[in-house]
């Protein structure tokens, strides 16, 4: 298995060829999943003793494994958080494979570190951090969130001890993963109203901190969860505001950007996230909008000397490891870690960042042009101007069924994955879009094609 001959060049060289069919190729938008039973029948009988040989295995990777995953870089995955990787990122993920490079420790993966510190920088100079500021590469924005309270906690417990029942503070709209840190960390979460935009306000973070200290005097709050970004509506807390009350009441601002954030880089976006420069912590997901593959969050604190005074880890064996140099172990909940950063690294050093903030410009006009689409058609109610690249809308007179009855036939007929959700408890349409590919003249038609379904039919009213 770890010779090198005339057979296994052959395999190394179809295995990227593949790899950068699947890239070049048109995606299929209808593959997706399969009946569990069907695809364990298939992959049942590919672990045997003898093995299946690479050309076997190659052709059910081909013919199985790639058509029932959702292509989630298709233009016209407008679903949940799609992704959108560059040629450059994704080709460069092989080579962080092949290169098994131990991204925990400097002295193990000091180039890739300095690289992807590159990167770290210019993410927290976009935000307007101070040059001292920054973290690490954790797989994603659930990662991100749990590593950043955690710290946000050990600061708090440090300067005042423990003086009650800990918790921090959110608003209804926070993503999933947020509450579920609460849970993990075993912390409470005060609960922040939203305003009409599904954003927390700081007058409502301070109402929901005084209330929740009249009501529940045994909590201890020790920060503030807030959204550069909402998943469900793409709407941005007021982050200047919620700082001037962080500030106040000495709690540690964290912002989850792991969709959002990517907007950073275009000066519209950073315009519309006033305030950002003020957090302790923030994470974004390169792997949703900045065009990185999976699996990659980008975590950057402040003083990133508390971080590592929360997470680094000792034990006899770890003792031997130099600690007086940046080691990104030290900045999450990790220890071995994939220099999963490097992709990004490389993409922004081939393409330079003004090909990002030309990339991120044109999702964000193309979110805005479909918004005034949607808001001039009569068929549709705009329900929010889209402060990223979310828009939410209702199609007049559709009942709940009639949303998910097209959502399903047009995924399945390989034309559109747009999924319904639900907007202040009604059942509307949402259109996410992370990729630069994604042209205003293929969204404009899904709204005729709305405006004319009947489920009665299954087909348009008209031509
Ligand atoms: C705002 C926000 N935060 C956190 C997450 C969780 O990120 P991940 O799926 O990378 O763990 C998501 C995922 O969609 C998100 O949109």
């Amino acid at each position: 298995m770890h010779e090198w001959d005339a057979s296994t060049e052959l395999f190394a060289h179809s295995v990227i060829g593949y790899a950068i069919e699947r890239l070049r190729l048109p995606k299929d938008p209808r593959w997706g999943a399969q009946p569990a039973g069907v695809l364990h029948e298939v992959f049942g009988r590919t672990i045997v003793p003898d093995g299946l040989g690479a050309h076997e295995a190659m052709r059910i990777v081909r013919e199985v494994l790639i058509p029932s995953c959702r292509p989630m870089d298709d233009p016209m995955n407008l679903a949940y958080v799609p992704t959108a990787p560059t040629v450059a990122a994704t080709m460069f993920d092989l080579v962080v494979s092949a290169s098994s490079i131990f991204g925990g420790n400097w002295e193990a993966g000091a180039g890739a570190i300095a690289a992807e510190n590159q990167v770290l920088r210019w993410l927290a100079s976009l935000a307007g951090l101070p040059d001292a500021a920054g973290g690490v590469f954790v797989s994603g924005g659930s990662a991100a969130n749990l590593s950043a309270l955690v710290t946000a906690r050990q600061r708090h417990v440090d300067r005042h001890g423990r003086r009650g029942r800990l918790a921090f503070a959110a608003t209804t709209e926070v993503h999933a993963s947020v509450r579920a840190t609460a849970r993990v960390m075993d912390v409470d979460v005060v609960s922040v109203r939203c305003d009409d935009h599904d954003r927390m306000t700081g007058g409502a973070l301070a109402a929901a901190l005084d209330a929740a200290a009249r009501e529940r005097p045994e909590l201890d709050v020790f920060a503030v969860a807030a959204s550069a970004g909402t998943t469900n509506a793409g709407a941005i807390d007021r982050l200047d505001e919620i700082a001037a009350v962080c500030r106040e009441r000495d709690l540690w601002l964290h912002a989850d950007g792991a969709y959002g954030l990517a907007a950073l880089c275009s000066p519209d976006g950073r315009r519309r996230l006033a305030g950002i420069e003020q957090v302790d912590s923030f994470g974004v997901d390169p792997h949703k909008w900045l065009f990185a593959p999976y699996d990659c969050a980008a975590l950057v604190y402040r003083d990133p000397a508390i971080a590592a005074r929360t997470h680094s880890q000792h034990g006899d064996y770890l003792d031997a490891v130099d600690r007086s140099e940046s080691n990104p172990s030290d900045y999450a909940y990790h220890l071995s870690r994939r220099a999963r950063g490097l992709p990004l690294w490389f993409s922004l050093a081939t393409y330079g960042t003004e090909a990002y903030e030309a990339a991120m410009d044109r999702t964000l006009q193309t979110a805005r042009a479909f918004a005034d689409a949607v808001d001039a058609h009569p068929a549709f109610d705009l329900l929010l101007e889209p402060e990223l690249s979310i828009v939410l809308f209702r199609r007049r007179g559709w009942s709940v069924e009639e949303h998910h009855t097209w959502s399903r036939l047009r995924a399945k007929d390989g034309t559109a994955l747009v999924v319904p959700t639900k907007f202040h408890g009604e059942t509307v349409m949402r259109v996410c879009l992370v990729n630069p590919r994604t042209a205003l003249d293929q969204l404009v038609p899904l709204l005729d094609d709305m405006a004319t379904f009947s489920t009665a039919t299954g087909f348009p009213l008209s031509p």
